[in-house]
């Protein structure tokens, strides 16, 4: 049988075996933002379970831009010798390599979150200043007050940016995708929660666009045109205002594909703490996704509680989301495209799978054949 899930996706020069992308998921295990045994094997280990796409976790631009003293970072080349054993890794196992660059903004200095997912005090191991659009707390558990960007800090992160995605150029990444979402750094610039700027990076809907837009712009200069240049976005807050935001979000998307982005994967802002997100509704941002599809006219993908079988086969079979991501549906079970591939019926899911695996798991299955 054949399903919309487990049809090819081209975007420019690269093509997913389907449209299962494994999103980016922090493992907080890295020192100095260096990747190591765990990232060596864990990246592999989720590609070989057949995910057309997998996105290496948010890697930090700079020190500052950690969300965690444990998270990894592309600030200098030899961070980026690890993460291109990474990227050969995932291509082996059959999966286009991609990577999440990423500035932590006023969110950064935190402890890991099964360590309290608290800020870390400026005095203490791991604590750092943080810096932001403006000189507001996110509050709660996050209570440092970041500094002011100064319009050179804003210039030194783009340029983060741009080098950061010309070493993940280099690495062999194929996929790239900037972190504007989820209160970070760009999230909290384009939020009226966070930015309160009074100069050209703040104020009316150009202002707060303008960090993200010339973040575009800069990495746009050094990713190859042939290789997919994608965002994931917080296009609403579920702060009561979201048809505003929406609106707003779907005008800078447009604004973004002018600029050279390829795809948006659709997301929560989370700028603020007081949110009512309905995380009981199976894929809530299907529908919002598909809007911002129709109306910026860009490929999307998108996550959050997407993993049942039959609703990620009819987001992608309704056109609604071009690529449905799964993230712990993969932590939870690294095989879990070839899970799906089983349930829905797809003929000889085998495939998805390296043949260590594959030839025990289809020729011999239960067939009592001879043992090894
Ligand atoms: C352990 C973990 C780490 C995450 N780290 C990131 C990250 O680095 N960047 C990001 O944009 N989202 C991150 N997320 C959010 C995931 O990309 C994804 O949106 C979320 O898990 C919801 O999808 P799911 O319901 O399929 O798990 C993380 C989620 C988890 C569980």
């Amino acid at each position: 049988m054949s399903s919309a899930l487990f049809t090819p996706f081209t975007l420019k020069d690269v093509t997913l075996r389907n449209r299962i992308a494994i999103p980016p998921m922090c493992q907080y295990s890295a020192e100095d933002g260096f990747t190591n045994d765990w990232h060596q094997v864990h990246y592999p280990s989720i590609a070989r379970g057949g995910a057309g796409l997998v996105i290496v976790e948010a890697t930090a631009v700079s020190p500052e831009g950690r969300i965690t003293p444990a998270c990894t970072g592309l600030w200098n080349d030899e961070q980026a010798e690890g993460m291109a054993r990474i990227a050969a890794s995932i291509k082996a196992a059959g999966a286009v390599p991609g990577i999440q660059i990423a500035h932590a903004g006023r969110k950064a200095s935190a402890n890991r979150p099964w360590e309290g997912d608290d800020h870390i005090p400026n005095d203490a191991p791991g604590g750092w200043q943080t810096i932001a659009p403006s000189a507001v707390a996110y509050g709660g558990e996050l209570p440092k007050v970041p500094t002011e960007m100064s319009l050179a800090d804003i210039e030194r992160v783009k340029t983060d940016f741009a080098a950061a995605a010309r070493r993940a150029r280099d690495a062999g990444f194929e996929w790239l995708e900037l972190h504007f979402a989820h209160g970070y750094l760009a999230q909290s610039f384009f939020s009226t929660h966070s930015n309160r700027r009074t100069d050209q990076y703040g104020g009316s809907f150009d202002g707060r666009s303008r960090f993200l837009l010339e973040t575009l712009d800069a990495v746009r200069a050094v990713w190859p045109e042939h290789l997919p240049l994608t965002a994931r976005f917080g296009v609403l807050e579920y702060d009561g205002r979201d048809e505003e935001t929406l609106a707003e979000s779907i005008s800078l998307t447009r604004a973004m594909r002018r600029g050279g982005l390829d795809l948006l994967n659709v997301s929560v802002g989370f700028t603020i703490a007081e949110v009512d997100i309905p995380w009981k509704t199976p894929a809530f941002l299907g529908p919002i996704a598909e809007r911002v599809r129709r109306e910026a006219e860009i490929p999307v993908a998108s996550a959050w509680g997407m993993d049942d079988p039959l609703i990620a086969q009819g987001l992608v079979e309704k056109n609604q989301m071009d690529l449905v991501m799964m993230g712990r549906a993969h932590l939870a079970n690294p095989h879990y495209t070839y899970h799906l591939a089983q349930v829905l019926g797809v003929q000889d899911p085998d495939w998805v799978l390296p043949a260590p695996y594959a030839h025990w798991l289809s020729r011999y299955r239960g067939a009592g054949k001879k043992s090894a």
